[in-house]
């Protein structure tokens, strides 16, 4: 079977490839728009891989799409694409209504055209994932139980506001086209790869470069963390075995304010990477202006995904932290060429809009 992957050049959709192509042998087209947080450079290892094709495009050019679902003839599509940037969301917004919003829509429509059209037998094979967030629940209060499947709908911001319109898209493809439809709602990830405007790679680039480790508020806002491979892990089961139409929960049960992710970064670089004067990287901990409706908490009940297909995360967030901040110690030049711009200079020498 091969598999359509949109937005495979990001941090989690990258995760996902390099993984699936290391552990099977179907072929994967990843379409990508390559904006400024997709990085060929990130899927360099594949170079020469017959089995991964990266297109540079938009997951709402339905032209484009139509052309190589035809082309290609996947047995399912993996939705990644996405702005991701709460932020920058609340910067600017109308990216996040394109992309999320209008492109997730262009994207079922090809995709239902194409599979509307399959033989009997292929389309009953047929799966499209949709990769969304926890956030479309809204913000938890203190004690408050973890957000289950059934929990309404609250986005706050642009981004999960955004997110929650294009979960509500793929529910009505299902109920409406019968197009076979499977969601995932996932907690906060991080590993290798990950972007750094994101707290965890953010906080571990800036205490390496010497500069501020900028805690919105009072730092208590709760997240609850999950290794970016536990996820893609997660969405292999839930595209194997999920069944159609359901949502599933993805997280790890590991909830913690962001000033203690802070400091456990710190913590670690102090032991793996000392300072020369001696001192903590906590040092360079500072308080800064909160983010506009900042969510106070989130938390992720997995227990829907744990029960029915018997999915459990690999790693604790300790050994996951630890693998993360070695990673992004290893790997200076991934960061360097994301934050000069040297890898767009890299995307135009070896691709081209298809
Ligand atoms: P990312 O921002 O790192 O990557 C997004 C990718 O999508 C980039 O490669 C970008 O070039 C591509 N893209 C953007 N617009 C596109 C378009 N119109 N057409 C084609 N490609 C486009 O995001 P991420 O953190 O890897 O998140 C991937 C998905 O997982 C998103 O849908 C996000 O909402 C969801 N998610 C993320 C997290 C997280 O913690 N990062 C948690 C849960 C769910
Ligand atoms: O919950 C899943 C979501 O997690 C995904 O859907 C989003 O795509 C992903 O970006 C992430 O959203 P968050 O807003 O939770 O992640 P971010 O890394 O931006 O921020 C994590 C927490 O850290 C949040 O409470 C804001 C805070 N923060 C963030 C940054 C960038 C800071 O205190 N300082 C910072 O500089």
């Amino acid at each position: 079977m091969t598999l359509l992957v949109t937005g495979g050049a990001g941090f989690i959709g990258a995760n996902f490839v390099l993984d699936w192509l290391a552990a099977s042998e179907e072929p994967i087209i990843n379409l990508d728009k390559l904006t400024y947080a997709g990085n060929p450079e990130t899927l360099a290892s594949l170079q020469g891989n017959a089995r991964h094709q990266l297109v540079q495009g938009d997951i709402g050019d339905s032209v484009l799409v139509s052309r190589l679902l035809a082309e290609h003839r996947p047995g399912a599509v993996i939705n990644f694409a996405a702005e991701s940037h709460v932020d920058r969301s609340i910067h600017g917004p109308g990216a996040f209504i394109d992309t999320n919003i209008v492109g997730t829509f262009h994207l079922l429509e090809s995709v239902r055209g194409y599979w509307s059209a399959l033989p009997e037998a292929e389309q009953a094979a047929f799966r499209f994932l949709h990769v969304s967030t926890d956030e479309v629940y809204g913000s938890l209060a203190k004690g408050d139980p973890a957000f289950a499947e059934t929990h309404r709908y609250e986005p706050n911001s642009p981004y999960s506001a955004s997110k929650a319109a294009s979960d509500h898209l793929v529910r009505a493809w299902h109920h409406t086209y019968g197009l076979p439809v499977l969601t995932t709602n996932c907690s906060n990830n991080y590993g290798p790869y990950h972007f750094p405007e994101k707290l965890i790679p953010l906080m571990i680039v800036n205490a390496l470069a010497g500069k501020p480790l900028p805690v919105y508020g009072d730092g208590m806002q709760i997240r609850d963390w999950l290794y970016v491979k536990d996820h893609c892990s997660a969405i292999r089961r839930v595209l194997e075995a999920g069944r159609l139409g359901e949502t599933y929960n993805v997280g790890g049960w590991n909830e913690k304010p962001n000033i203690e992710i802070v400091q456990t970064i710190c913590r670690l670089l102090d032991g793996l990477r000392p300072k020369a004067d001696g001192s903590s990287y906590a040092s360079q901990i500072t308080y800064v202006t909160d983010r506009p409706g900042h969510d106070r908490r989130y938390a992720i009940d997995a227990r829907k995904l744990e029960a029915e297909l018997g999915w459990k995360p690999a790693e604790t967030f300790e050994s996951g932290i630890r693998k993360t901040v070695e990673w992004y110690l290893a790997n200076p030049e991934w960061v360097q060429h994301v934050q000069s711009g040297a890898y767009r200079e890299w995307v135009q020498q070896h691709y081209s809009a298809a």
